[in-house]
């Protein structure tokens, strides 16, 4: 019998799809973030769609196609400050308000994000 993944707790590709539609279309509006990220985001979505994904647990979607995710490595390109890691995870949460996903799966999968997030930074705070 095997124990259902983070992936399979949140509702599997549907979930995951709509949260993620979510998140962009807060990134698409933040100022913090807006001028940093492509104005088409449909590309951008899609690779984070396979990348949590996997990142949940599920199949792995992201590295199929892309390789090793190098996260760290692959936003070297971008500066990404402690107030845009705020903002990464502000959109994140109210994304996972929108979509109605709560309980025990939505704290670990956030904290990790939180984690993560911080682990992304590669720029100190900046006067705008
Ligand atoms: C790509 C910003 C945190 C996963 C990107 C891109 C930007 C960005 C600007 C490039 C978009 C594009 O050109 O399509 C940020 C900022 C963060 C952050 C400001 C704040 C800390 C995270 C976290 C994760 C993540 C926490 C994972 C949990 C990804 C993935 C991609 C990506 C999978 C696509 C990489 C690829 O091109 O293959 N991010 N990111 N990011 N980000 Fe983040």
């Amino acid at each position: 019998e095997h124990s259902r993944t983070p992936y399979e707790s949140i509702g599997g590709e549907p979930m995951i799809a709509k949260l993620v539609d979510a998140f962009y279309s807060r990134v698409a509006k933040h100022p913090d973030l807006q001028p940093i990220f492509p104005a088409d985001l449909t590309e951008t979505a899609r690779k984070q769609k396979q990348f949590l994904t996997q990142y949940l647990g599920g199949p792995p979607l992201y590295t199929e196609e892309h390789g090793h995710p190098m996260l760290r490595a692959r936003h070297l390109p971008f500066e990404i400050t402690p107030t845009r890691a705020k903002a990464w995870l502000a959109c994140m949460r109210e994304a996972m308000d929108e979509v109605g996903l709560s309980g025990q799966v939505r704290e670990e999968f956030y904290h990790r994000l939180v984690l993560t997030a911080h682990h992304m930074i590669n720029t100190p705070e900046q006067d705008r």
